[in-house]
This record gives C-alpha cells, structure tokens and sequence, in this order.
C-alpha cells in the first residue's frame, strides 16, 4: 500500500523534483494552508466560538463586514507577515495594500485574497472558502506599491482556494494542472486527494442567479433561455440549475464534475462590470479552471489577459466546462 501524499510532500517535489516552485514560494503555499486550516477550525466552531454574524463595519465595497470575514483576514496576515517570503498583501478586507512590517524581512511575492467568500452562507451553515492568488514583485528593486499588483492573471505564480464544507478541501495550481487535497483532521494535515483534475467539455448543468434575469444582457439571457427550454429547445437535453451563493463551492463543484458558472454584468449597476472581484475571485479562479481543461472569459475576453488598473476591480465571469463558455462567448460576438 502506498502512503499518502501530504501537501507537505508534494510541495518538496515540486520543489526538488519538478523545480516547478522555488522554496520561498513552498514555504508560501505551505503558511497559506496553515492559516486555512485555522480559519477552518473557526468555521467549525460556528456558534460555540462567537464567530456567526456580522461586524460592526463595511469593506471597501461597501458591504457589511462578517465577524468570520475580519478573523480570517487577520488570520491570513498573521501568518503569512513574518516568513519572509512576502514584500506585500492584498485583500478584499483592506482598502489598501498591507505592506509587511519593517521588523521582518521582505521577499519577492504579492498575496491577494478572498480570505472569505460566500460571507451571506457563513450564519445558515452551507460551505464557504478562501481564494488566494500569488503574484511576483515585478521587480526586485526595494520597496512595493499598488501598482506592483496591478498584473494580468496570467502573471500568477500560484492559485488556489481552501473550500470549508463537508470537507475542507484545499485545491491549487503552480501551472502544472490542479490537485486536491483533503484536510486529515486526525493528522491535521492537507492529504493529496486527486491529482490532474479536468473538467468535462460538455456539460448538462449551469449556475447563475436566476433572480437577475430581468436586468442580465441579450447573450446571457439567450443562454439560459436557451438551457431552460431542454429537450425540446435549440439545445436537445435538459439542463439542470445549481446556485450555492458561494463561488468557491459552485467552482468546486465544476472542477469536480463540470458545468459553467455565470456572474455576468447586469443592469443594476451599469457602471459596474459586474460583482465578482478580477484580482482575489476571478483572476485565480480562471486559472485553476483553465488549469484543468476549462474556460473563463468575461463574456468576451479570456479573463487571464485582462490588465488589471484597480486592486478592487469588477469583472463579469463565464468559467466552466470549455464548449458551454465559448458558446456563451461566442453569442456576446454575435454569432
Ligand atoms: P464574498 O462573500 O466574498 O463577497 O463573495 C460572494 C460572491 C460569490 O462567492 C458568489 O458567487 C456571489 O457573491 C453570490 O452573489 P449573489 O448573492 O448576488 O447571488
Ligand atoms: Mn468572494
Ligand atoms: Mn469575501
């Protein structure tokens, strides 16, 4: 029987064996997972913990900060400030970078995260997340700014997402596809699961807030019109509709058994591109998506060559299963 594979493990090999990461972006990944395991252990906690609720305070977005949104944001700046791997951070949580601290040594690596996505699931006990994007310092001069994030995901070094559901369930790529891997609580370690993920081509599931549908654009709306008229419509099957509410958990799900994913931009707020996030949602999300044989546009434009002129900004996303987003993205150009 072989033993299993610990994220420990298969870091060291991609280290030593496949010289895919150098060892401060192992040693990156590896406080990453840790600070996951700690939020983790939080959201198990639930009300027994006092972590359910919300804040007495709004994000840069203007939304209603979660007590869970404030300690995972702290979780993963404590444990990821001191390693010297790190010259800066990025979060929904901040309005501006955080830069690390002049005690501690500064590395050549940007983090940005999600530190908790799907917030409005955190009080009603359905799977929530973090995602994390990894970037380089464009150059090693001393010093960082904002501008320093302010590249396209294509320039990602590392991407992943810890999903706190039934599981938890730690889910990254360095380029070389996507692996899985499912927290031990016993052992309290990430145990690779499944290695060389894909995603079907074709799928018979979509996920979209159908709540919208007044206010999406004509190609989104003959999209699901399209799926929601099944067998009988243009399509020749019937599809099936799954919401969660929680990007990390509908990407989950995609990755784990295909299907495409819509947050589109919509009527609402015509000004916005949409409400996901590009740098800390879609920006590393497309990349495991694309990773694993997907596709993620925003409707017009793979997602991953999107240059980036706000930390905060929007972006409307189509990710999933690759025959169903270039169809979407096929009827935003008119075909
Ligand atoms: P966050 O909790 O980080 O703000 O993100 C929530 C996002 C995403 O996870 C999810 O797909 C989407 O918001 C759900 O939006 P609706 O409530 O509009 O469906
Ligand atoms: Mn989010
Ligand atoms: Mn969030």
């Amino acid at each position: 029987m072989t033993s299993p594979i610990s994220l420990t493990r298969y870091l060291v090999e991609q280290q030593r064996i496949q010289s895919h990461i150098p060892a401060d972006l192992r040693l990156l990944l590896e406080v990453v997972a840790r600070a996951c395991k700690s939020i983790s252990r939080a959201v198990n906690k639930g009300a027994l913990g006092d972590v359910l609720g919300t804040a007495q305070s709004e994000n840069v977005q203007g939304e209603i900060q979660k007590k869970l949104d404030i300690i995972a944001n702290e979780v993963l700046i404590e444990a990821n400030e001191w390693g010297g791997h790190l010259a800066a951070m990025a979060s929904e949580e901040m309005e501006g970078i955080y830069v690390v601290p002049n005690r501690y040594p500064q590395g050549e690596y940007l983090l940005l995260f999600d530190p908790l996505d799907g917030s409005s699931n955190v009080d009603v006990n359905v799977s929530i997340g973090t995602i994390f994007s990894v970037l380089k310092k464009p150059d090693a001069s001393a010093g960082v700014s904002e501008s320093d994030f302010l590249q396209p995901g294509n320039r990602q070094v590392a991407a992943g997402y810890c999903v706190y559901g039934p599981q938890t369930t730690l889910v990254l790529t360095v380029g070389d596809g996507v692996s899985m891997f499912t927290l031990d609580r016993e052992q309290g370690s990430f145990v690779l699961t499944q290695e060389r993920v894909k995603i079907p081509a074709d799928t018979k599931e979509f996920a979209i807030n159908m709540s919208n549908m007044r206010h999406w654009a004509d190609p989104v709306k003959r999209y699901v019109d399209e799926c929601l008229a099944g067998s009988t419509g243009v399509r020749g099957k019937d599809f099936n509709m799954r919401w969660v509410a929680s990007m990390v958990a509908d990407v989950h799900r995609i990755l784990t058994r295909g299907g495409i994913f819509l947050y589109p931009w919509d009527k609402r707020e015509p000004g916005k591109p949409g409400k996901l996030r590009l740098m800390y949602e879609a920006n590393p999300m497309s990349w495991l998506i694309e990773q694993a044989g997907g596709a993620a546009t925003d409707g017009r434009q793979r997602i991953l060559d999107i240059e980036p002129t706000q930390l905060h900004q929007r972006v409307s996303v189509v990710l999933g299963s690759r025959n169903e987003v270039e169809r979407v993205t096929g009827y935003h150009a008119g075909l």
